[in-house]
């Protein structure tokens, strides 16, 4: 059986990943705090599993329990496990120097510290038992230029691009199967972009750019994103610790 785990699959890109890796007859798990109650649908519908783990990733506790959990069962008898590693937080939007830092914490651990966590535990499993895993994490272009207002997003982004070329190196020297990649989605019309847009002038100097992109249409629909995530992940020739970009894939 081929598994997909997807984190942030209640709403936004994990949604519609998920929709779409179910259609294409893949077990999905999908790990949030909420429910999206149509993956259920969308799993009888194509004939394809689906389970769905309450996990806050801010939380370290809870991800190590859930994701030992969901390991203990796909590791079984798993042909392929892909992981999508999609959850993200922007906020604290503020200048530095006025950041909450509890805010500041949680865009660590939901952005960096679970994404490295549930790789670091996926990639044993996947040495133990032989399995392939591909592992993609969801990145920004933040993570490659400063934005003014977005100092904890553009470092938990910028982190997770040097995790994922860093462990993409370790696996390609090891002569591993496995593959861990990122993915760039662009700009698209999910919730992210409402709490971007609401924003003020003070804390986010670029808000009125990002209230032009959906005033003027540019922002993407997130199941168009998800095809080209989906579709690269199920390609053979996907190159480890490589930072895909959406604009090069649709
Ligand atoms: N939207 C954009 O324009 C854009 C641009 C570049 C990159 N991205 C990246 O694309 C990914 C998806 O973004 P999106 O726009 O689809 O976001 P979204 O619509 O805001 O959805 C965020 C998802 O993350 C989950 N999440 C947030 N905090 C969580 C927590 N503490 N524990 C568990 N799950 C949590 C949410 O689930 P629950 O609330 O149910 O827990 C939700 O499913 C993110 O990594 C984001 O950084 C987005």
């Amino acid at each position: 059986m081929k598994y997909a785990i997807i984190t942030g699959a209640s709403r936004g890109l994990g949604a519609s990943a998920a929709q779409q890796m179910l259609a294409e007859g893949i077990h999905v798990i999908s790990v949030s705090r909420n429910e999206n109650s149509s993956l259920k649908q969308a799993a009888e519908k194509a004939g394809a599993g689906y389970i769905h783990h309450s996990c806050d990733l801010s939380s370290e506790v809870q991800v190590q329990s859930v994701f030992t959990a969901i390991a203990a069962d796909v590791f079984k008898n798993a042909e392929a496990v892909y992981v999508i590693n999609n959850a993200g937080v922007i906020e604290p939007i503020d200048m530095t120097g006025e950041l909450d830092s509890s805010l500041v914490q949680t865009n660590v651990q939901v952005n960096l510290t679970a994404p490295i966590l549930i790789s670091n535990l996926f990639l044993q499993k996947a040495k133990e038992t032989g399995t392939r895993v591909i592992i993609a994490n969801v990145t920004s272009g933040a993570g490659e230029r400063p934005i003014q207002g977005w100092s904890i997003y553009c470092s938990t982004k910028a982190a997770v691009n040097m995790f994922t070329m860093t462990a993409g190196l370790e696996l390609e020297n090891s002569g591993s199967s496995s593959k861990v990649i990122a993915f760039s989605p662009g700009i698209m019309d999910t919730d992210m972009q409402v709490t971007i847009r609401s924003s003020s002038e003070e804390s986010f100097a670029d808000v009125d750019t990002f209230r032009n992109y959906k005033e003027s249409g540019s922002l993407r629909s997130p199941d168009t994103v998800a095809g080209a995530l989906v579709k690269l992940v199920l390609a053979d020739n996907l190159e480890n610790g490589k930072i895909y970009k959406v604009n090069d894939l649709l």
